[in-house]
């Protein structure tokens, strides 16, 4: 008996000094802050540690690749521009400048931004509504901070580009065009500019790639398929040129009309074991759903574990993050009340469930997307 006691204060003991805490900064669609939030993963809590106020609402965030720099969308800018903040820790993240992208680019907002992992470390932006078949090359300073356009490129009449994602080898942008209906490659010069290689129109009319991403392994390529609520996935023998395959999985249950969705997000887990996915519902009254798949070691999705009902429609987000220490952790986002949560996949893989939630109600600016800073 004692000895069992003392076991189990040992592990106890163990199980906390094992304990880690993670942030997230969590971007807004109309209120101008930036939130930093706090998952205790031994006490599986949510807890809003700081609030910065900046001047734009980001649709979109990204880190840069040492997370030294936060780059942002100003959703609601009369000129579509971009945000560049320098970040010391999660919790002190300073404005730095401004990026005005309209010069060239006629989209009415700016809607998505991306850095590349590699040097020159040139930042991507993208526009959606009105005219937006633009895209932006940023250059950055040495500390990452951005600088000038240096390159405007057009997609096609109708395109409009959601979400972007680098070839395994960085040497091709990949680029899903909900407008378009397809996905576009362009090769990555030297000083991070684009040079077009190819246009990939997506096999069934009016599916609407959204966002997409690519397995390091570099033969596969999943897109969301926002009007028609699937999981595509594409295969590539050398990186530049993209082939769709049949199989698609289905982001909505029977009996659902694709209609009243639209399909958010895709993403790839801390060490590739699981694609998360996510889908938003239209009406408020109505939920959104959260999937995750397995993915095999070269990067073929094997099967659909389940498909989930989040806790709200999701409104404008339902953005799905996996966190970068647990393949079974995922953090979304909801704009139809305010909230960010942590939710863990099943043992068993048939489902998934919220382990953390965290109300900020501030009007319904937030929240966008996240990223985990740690
Ligand atoms: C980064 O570099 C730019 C250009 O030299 C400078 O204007 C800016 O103040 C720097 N930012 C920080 C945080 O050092
Ligand atoms: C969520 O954000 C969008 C984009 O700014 C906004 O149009 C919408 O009204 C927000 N949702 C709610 C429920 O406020």
């Amino acid at each position: 008996m004692r000895f069992l006691q003392a076991f189990s204060t040992i592990a106890s003991f163990m199980a906390l000094t094992e304990a880690a805490k993670h942030q997230l900064i969590i971007g807004t669609f109309s209120t101008n802050f930036l939130y930093t939030a706090e998952y205790d993963d031994e006490a599986q809590t949510l807890e809003l540690i700081k609030t910065t106020p900046t001047n734009a609402a980001s649709s979109w965030i990204s880190l840069s690749h040492d997370k030294k720099n936060l780059y942002g969308t100003d959703w609601n800018a009369e000129t579509p521009s971009f945000v560049s903040y320098s970040v010391k820790d999660a919790s002190t993240i300073d404005y730095e400048v401004r990026v005005d992208g309209s010069s060239d680019c006629t989209g009415e907002k700016s809607i998505y931004i991306e850095a590349s992992p590699e040097p020159p470390y040139a930042v991507y932006g993208n526009y959606f509504y009105g005219n937006a078949k633009c895209g932006t090359v940023m250059s950055v300073h040495d500390n990452g901070t951005l600088n000038s356009v240096i390159q405007s490129f057009e997609y096609a009449d109708g395109s409009a580009v959601h979400g972007l994602s680098f070839s395994a080898d960085k040497k091709y942008l990949y680029s899903a065009d909900d407008g378009g209906n397809s996905l576009w490659v362009h090769g990555i010069n030297d000083d991070g500019t684009l040079t077009f290689h190819d246009q990939l129109t997506w096999p069934d009319d009016g599916a609407d790639p959204r966002h997409v991403v690519t397995h390091p392994n570099g033969r596969y390529v999943y897109t969301v398929l926002e009007a028609s609520s699937q999981v595509g996935q594409c295969i590539t023998n050398d990186l530049g040129n993209l082939y769709t395959l049949q199989q698609s999985f289905s982001l909505i249950k029977d009996g659902d009309q694709a209609s009243d969705f639209w399909a958010d997000e895709v993403a790839l887990s801390a060490n590739n074991k699981y694609l998360w996915a996510s889908n938003r519902a239209h009406d408020p009254a109505r939920k959104g759903y959260l999937s995750a798949f397995e993915v095999n070691e070269h990067g073929a999705l094997m099967q659909q574990y389940f498909l989930a009902e989040t806790t709200n429609s999701g409104g404008y987000a339902n953005a799905v993050a996996p966190s970068p220490f647990d393949d079974g952790l995922v953090a979304i986002t909801d704009n139809s009340t305010g909230f960010v949560e942590v939710w863990r996949m099943n043992d068993d893989k048939a489902g998934a469930s919220v382990i953390a939630h965290l109300d900020i109600d501030d009007g319904h600016g937030c929240c966008a997307n996240a990223v985990w800073y740690s």
